[in-house]
């Protein structure tokens, strides 16, 4: 059996006070999760330690065969730039650009050609010469997914990627991300409050009394 692309050991993480303990998670290549749970229950903290950007209190984290905490700093640079795709609720595209400017500035970074059926499949591949400004709100989403996906990442943290649009749309952000995992044999990890789109993952975890279990269909 392949290796894991990410493996989580026993994970601790508080705040104020003790978040969640004792996690265990392992994602394989061609593998999508979805993490649910209660707002505030620490999904979007586990995103961020599972994608290089918190460290917890206790437990390892080895990402595409890294253990994340001996690493040198410029290799996690090099993690991030070539290897993880991020994709936030509020996506930060620069605004006095246009669509396609900002896509040129993720594929320039990493040295991968940007792939136009991708644009064509989400559906932006016509509004590439708008600015930023002069887009709704989904399709700046979905513009930012496409720039994601442009860095042609190993593996997708996605925090609600979905939020902002109405079920069709989103249904298509799914479909591409889903093709994009396959073609790439690649993994998803996303955390949402959408039953349907959490549905369409290979496998479903909620996070809740401090916890990750995974729900067994
Ligand atoms: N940097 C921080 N410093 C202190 N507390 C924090 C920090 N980040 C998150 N928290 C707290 O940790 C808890 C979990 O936050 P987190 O953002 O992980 O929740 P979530 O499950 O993603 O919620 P939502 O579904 O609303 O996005 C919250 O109570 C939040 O206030
Ligand atoms: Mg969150």
């Amino acid at each position: 059996m392949s290796q894991p692309l990410l493996t989580a050991v026993n994970l601790s993480h508080s705040f104020d006070y003790m978040l969640f303990e004792n996690i265990d998670l392992a994602v394989y290549p061609g593998e999508s999760i979805a993490i649910v749970g209660r707002s505030g229950s620490g999904k979007s903290t586990l995103l961020h330690i599972f994608s290089t950007f918190l460290k917890p209190n206790t437990g390892s984290v080895t990402l595409l065969g890294h253990d994340l905490y001996t690493l040198k700093d410029d290799q996690i640079e090099s993690l991030r730039r070539y290897d993880i795709g991020i994709i936030f609720q509020f996506h930060y595209l620069f605004k006095g650009m246009s669509a396609l400017e900002n896509i040129d500035v993720a594929t320039m970074l990493s040295g991968e050609d940007m792939d136009q059926e991708i644009l064509e499949k989400l559906e932006i591949a016509h509004l590439m010469a708008h600015k930023t400004s002069e887009l709704s709100g989904g399709e700046q989403q979905r513009v930012s997914i496409a720039r994601v996906l442009s860095k042609k990442p190993r593996i997708i943290f996605a925090d609600e990627p979905t939020g902002n649009l109405d079920k069709e749309t989103a249904e298509l952000v799914m479909d591409v991300l889903g093709d994009y995992i396959e073609k790439q044999n690649g993994a998803l990890v996303l955390v949402t409050h959408d039953e349907n789109m959490a549905a369409r993952c290979n496998k479903l975890y909620t996070l809740e009394e401090k916890a990750l279990s995974l729900n067994e269909n």
